[in-house]
């Protein structure tokens, strides 16, 4: 059943991916190229899942929450433009393809990342112009956008990747590992969670809940994905793998090692699957969605 639930999910963020991109003209085409070609290169699309179903599970419509998804998305692909520069982890091949930067080069890829987030938040605002009349939709609305802005910026997500950097080649304490991680990834993934939440208008005990569950899932999703970057293949990730060891970053392998990792990551997923055993199968989806983010990881 999860399973048909995410091929829901997932078939609306597909078919809408590209609704919410600003219009373009001939001058701009070159850009408009640059961010659907990463837009539309084949991510997984868990934050914006996560978002339809955190609004679909507070009791909200999930056809008002599309926007709201399509723009975490945004940030996210956003995210991963600029995370793959030559000046930042330098990579070559992101979700099965070449990176943007590869095709478009550097000054176009820095201004595909920039033209996404900046969709991201146009697209919000643009539907919440669509509620003047009617202020408890429109609260809501405002409430999720803060949640997307609070979660990418300085505080998040940005804050995140300059730790991660500031934390290549050096010795990193477990506390400032653990920063770089709930930063760099949990908090756009706690974002999501938390704007769907708002949007399905939550009440404080469910929002506590999901936050819990975000922040464990957020956590144990990028150990995962440093566990998969010493243990995985090219073909599994889309991406190439060894580049931590490469880049000589912090991660979990490098300052606990495999094991112990996989612990914390078997420990994480177990307290998120806990902060939701209150609402029993209602929870499924994002139940099977640790799980099955878990054994990534194995
Ligand atoms: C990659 O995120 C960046 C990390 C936070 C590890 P995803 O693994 O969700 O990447 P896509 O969207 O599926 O490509
Ligand atoms: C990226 O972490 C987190 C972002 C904010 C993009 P990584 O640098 O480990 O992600 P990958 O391995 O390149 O996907
Ligand atoms: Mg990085
Ligand atoms: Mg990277
Ligand atoms: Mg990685």
């Amino acid at each position: 059943m999860p399973d048909l639930v995410q091929v829901k999910y997932k078939g609306l963020i597909e078919e809408h991916i590209l609704d919410f991109l600003p219009d373009i003209d001939h001058k701009s085409i070159t850009l408009y190229e640059a961010m659907k070609y990463s837009l539309t290169a084949g991510g997984k699309r868990i934050r914006p899942m996560l978002l339809l179903a955190a609004s679909e599970f507070a009791g909200g419509k999930l056809e008002e929450a599309i926007p709201y998804a399509c723009a975490i998305e945004y940030i996210h692909t956003y995210s991963l433009i600029h995370d793959d520069l030559p000046a930042m982890d330098d990579d070559q091949l992101r979700r099965g393809q070449p990176t943007n930067h590869i095709i478009y080069g550097e000054a176009m890829a820095i201004l595909a990342g920039d033209g996404l987030q900046s969709a991201a938040f146009e697209t919000m605002n643009k539907d919440m112009l669509l509620y003047f009349d009617d202020p408890g939709k429109l609260k809501k609305r405002i409430r999720a956008a803060h949640e997307i802005v609070k979660g990418s910026g300085c505080r998040g997500m940005v804050a995140g990747q300059v730790a991660d950097i500031e934390s290549e080649d050096r010795a990193c304490s477990g506390e400032m590992l653990d920063y770089i991680h709930l930063t760099k990834t949990a908090a756009l993934i706690v974002a999501a969670i938390r704007a769907g939440a708002q949007l399905g208008g939550a009440d404080a005990e469910l929002l506590n809940n999901l936050t819990t569950y975000a922040e464990n899932l957020g956590l144990a999703f990028q150990i995962a994905d440093d566990i998969l970057d010493v243990v995985g293949s090219e073909e599994e990730m889309g991406k190439k793998a060894g580049m931590d060891t490469v880049k000589k970053k912090s991660t979990y392998p490098a300052l606990y090692g495999l094991d112990a990792s996989r612990d914390k990551l078997m420990e994480l997923t177990d307290n998120a699957v806990a902060a939701l055993a209150s609402y029993y199968d209602n929870a499924e989806f994002f139940v099977k969605l640790a799980k099955d983010l878990s054994v990534r990881g194995k």
